[in-house]
């Protein structure tokens, strides 16, 4: 296994992603961990992240020394690659060579990191601080046109340092030098998706015992994949809620019902709490005041339902379905937090609940390949994305029963014509928005003042940047001329052809 220790950089994640993508079994640790903790866990190989602090500096985040005491290879990225230089007897210097972007580096040894490239590489920078003397038993295998010291090697310990983010997709060759650090560190190749499911299940297993788990699931893929996994390892203790707050997709309750009832999970229950979230909205045209509304609501039900559960089971555990994206966004505010369902963890504190969270390492696909391999349905696991406070902020303005009822079955129709023409498996997300504006139009030669319905439909690979899909004429006249037909209320479809940025995909 390779740890990688994070000293605060956006990118520490995307090195563990790369080292499993190599087959080999990686883990983020934050750059506090002691030697002594790092001991038992016998990992192959230490990676040190970059960051944006400075050694220098008094804030300087340093790793516990005695690592370099453990004798296990090392790998230094940008600002670890200045952590292993300080630590080690060399010296950084603030400023000396500040690189932003794609650079060109020129290399100068090929016998380690740079094994199979090039003299002249690619790769991207971003950095200020610079190595300025390194440390004994080193040498300089890399430079750049202004930054002498782009990549450092010592064989014999197996210790090596790269200015530059070999792990970022820019980096031409990353994967490369990624690669010939784990080919000189032998670690064992034994990560598969297959063997994961049945590790996490091993460690939930031990961890939970016979107590009871709590989980809400939301009927998409994270809480299905983790509801799996739960079930898999403590089957007899599993209670499952699903929260109606009234806000889901056309018939999505009774599917998800349906699906867990039948899958064999012995505790399921689903509490319709509807009329509370639609009370709670009433009025409420700001998407943030939606969203706490609904934060609000959901944790208010289901503080409830699970006092309720505690005075008669042994619950002591909350299961929840949280992926690696949704901990970066859960951790900026809590605005953040209940955008992405982790809201229950505060009260959870107070119930005194342990949370579980098996997928909180892991993208949405790698989610998805669990999926697989825990032979879950595959339209379940190929669903679009469907956000915490559902049609709620896909109504523009107020949400009312009858605007829910409206787009609801615009939605329907275009995800129903969507899979009709087989385009829904390769499209990231798509949807129907109900903006209550109300525009003429003719119908049976009178005038109509309705609603206009927008569809939207993204390619994305992580909800961050995406574009919008170009789809058939031939297939947006048919929904266009279905939702006008049969959605009273509706005369006008419009299609959203914006990018993000800037525009969202969501429309509030
Ligand atoms: P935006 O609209 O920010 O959406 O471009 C990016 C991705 O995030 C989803 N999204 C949400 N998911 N709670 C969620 O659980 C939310 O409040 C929320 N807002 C947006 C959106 O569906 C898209 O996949």
């Amino acid at each position: 296994m390779i740890i990688v220790y994070n000293f605060g950089s956006q990118y520490a994640h995307l090195i563990a992603r790369r080292i499993r993508e190599m087959g080999v079994h990686a883990i983020i640790v934050p750059h506090h961990t002691r030697a002594r903790t790092i001991k038992k866990l016998k990992p192959d190989a230490l990676i040190f992240s970059g960051g944006p602090a400075s050694t220098w500096s008094t804030s300087a985040l340093l790793p516990d020394p005695d690592l370099f005491k453990l004798n296990i290879p090392m790998l230094g990225i940008c600002y670890g690659q200045q952590v292993l230089a300080e630590m080690l007897g060399g010296e950084v210097v603030p400023g000396r060579a500040a690189e932003y972007g794609k650079e060109t580096v020129f290399i100068d040894d090929f016998s380690g990191l740079f094994k199979g490239l090039k003299g002249k590489e690619h790769v991207w920078f971003s950095h200020g601080d610079a190595v300025e003397v390194v440390p004994k038993g080193f040498k300089v295998t890399a430079r750049t046109r202004i930054c002498p010291v782009a990549a450092i090697e010592n064989h014999e310990k197996k210790r090596f340092g790269v200015q530059f983010h070999p792990e970022v997709e820019h980096t031409e060759q990353g994967m490369t030098i990624i690669r010939n650090f784990l080919r000189m560190t032998r670690p064992k190749k034994d990560w598969k998706m297959n063997d994961v499911s049945r590790q996490l299940i091993k460690r939930v297993r031990k961890q939970v015992k016979k107590q009871g788990v709590i989980m809400a699931i939301s009927g998409g893929v994270d809480s299905l994949v983790t509801a799996a996994i739960m079930k898999q390892a403590v089957p007899k203790h599993l209670y499952l809620i699903l929260i109606d707050n009234g806000l889901m997709r056309s018939g999505e309750v009774e599917l998800i019902k349906e699906y867990y009832q039948n899958a064999g999970f012995p505790h399921f229950e689903v509490v319709d709490a509807s009329p509370l979230f639609l009370r709670a909205l009433r009025d409420v045209t700001d998407p943030e005041q939606k969203r706490r509304k609904i934060g609000h609501t959901f944790m208010h039900v289901f503080d409830t339902k699970a006092k309720e559960l505690k005075k008669y089971k042994r619950i002591r555990f909350l299961a929840q379905g949280t992926i690696y994206p949704d901990r970066i966004a859960g951790t900026h505010t809590p605005l953040a937090a209940i955008k992405h369902n982790r809201h229950h963890i505060i009260r959870s504190e107070k119930m005194k609940l342990k949370i579980i969270e098996p997928l909180a390492e892991f993208y949405k696909d790698e989610v998805r390949v669990l999926g697989r391999q825990l032979k879950l349905p595959k339209e379940k696991i190929e669903r679009h994305p469907f956000p915490g406070p559902g049609l709620a902020i896909r109504i523009v303005g107020e949400v009312t029963k009858d605007r829910l009822e409206m787009l609801r079955s615009a939605d329907d129709i275009f995800v129903h014509e969507l899979k009709k023409a087989k385009r829904y498996q390769k499209i990231w997300q798509a949807f129907a928005v109900l903006i209550p504006v109300r525009t003429v139009g003719v119908m049976d030669d009178y005038r109509t003042l309705d609603f206009i319905i927008s569809l939207r439909a993204v390619n994305s690979k992580d909800g961050i940047t995406a574009d919008w899909v170009r789809l058939p004429p031939g297939l947006m006249e048919t929904v266009s001329n279905r939702i006008i037909n049969e959605v009273k209320g509706v005369n006008r479809v419009v299609y959203d052809v914006s990018q993000k940025p800037p525009s969202t995909i969501e429309y509030e």
